[in-house]
């Protein structure tokens, strides 16, 4: 308990905001742009929510707001078509030594085409910038295609969180990639 309040005291005061600047990425041979959430992103957010958790969207508009907000540093992106429809987005905040992805979802006529993967990396680079020891995720226990994606991407099964989604009592797996600190700050 002590551990994680000092935890959080030294990520608000010592953690690093992201200068994340938008850029371009091309997957296959269609580019994209990568940039952080903002405001108005939110309700195309919560509708790609509906297309890829069956019509049900698990984050409000306060959800968003309160973490893209939030003083605790995080980093929140989506990644946008050139018709400027997003095509997915990431969530992440510092913790301590932890940087905990969110949330990530990709529509799903985008999926399998490297967005997902290309998100997490993102993160990777900020939860390294914040010299972090690790990088956490929790996933339905049933979600085996994501499970599948975060272990090619170097995660692993730390601990079963039991009924971790409230609204039918779903059992979340929580994983962890280590990270190599040493290459912090650069
Ligand atoms: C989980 C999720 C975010 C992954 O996003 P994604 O964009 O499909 O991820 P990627 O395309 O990077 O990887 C998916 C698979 O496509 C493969 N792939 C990547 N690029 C590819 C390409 N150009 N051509 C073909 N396959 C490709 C990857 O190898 C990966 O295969 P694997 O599952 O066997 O490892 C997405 O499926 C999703 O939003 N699902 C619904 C919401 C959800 O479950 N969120 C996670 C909650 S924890």
């Amino acid at each position: 308990m002590l551990k994680r309040f000092s935890g959080l005291v030294k990520t608000i005061l010592y953690g690093k905001q992201y200068p994340f600047n938008t850029k371009t990425v091309t997957l296959g041979d269609q580019p994209f742009l990568l940039r952080k959430i903002v405001d108005q992103d939110i309700k195309e957010l919560i509708a790609l929510e509906r297309n890829v958790y069956f019509g049900e969207a698990p984050w409000t508009k306060s959800a968003f707001l309160s973490e893209i907000h939030s003083p605790i540093p995080h980093l929140y992106l989506c990644i946008v078509t050139r018709e400027n429809e997003i095509a997915g987005f990431v969530g992440s905040r510092l913790i301590g030594e932890d940087t905990h992805i969110t949330n990530i979802a990709v529509a799903t006529y985008f999926q399998d085409q490297g967005i997902g993967s290309l998100l997490i990396d993102e993160v990777e680079k900020f939860a390294i910038m914040n010299d972090c020891e690790t990088l956490s995720l929790e996933v339905r226990l049933s979600n085996t295609d994501a499970q599948r994606l975060y272990r090619r991407l170097g995660f692993s099964s730390r601990n079963i969180r039991k009924n971790y989604y409230t609204e039918n009592s779903e059992d979340a797996l929580d994983m962890v990639k280590h990270l190599d600190v040493k290459l912090g700050g650069q």
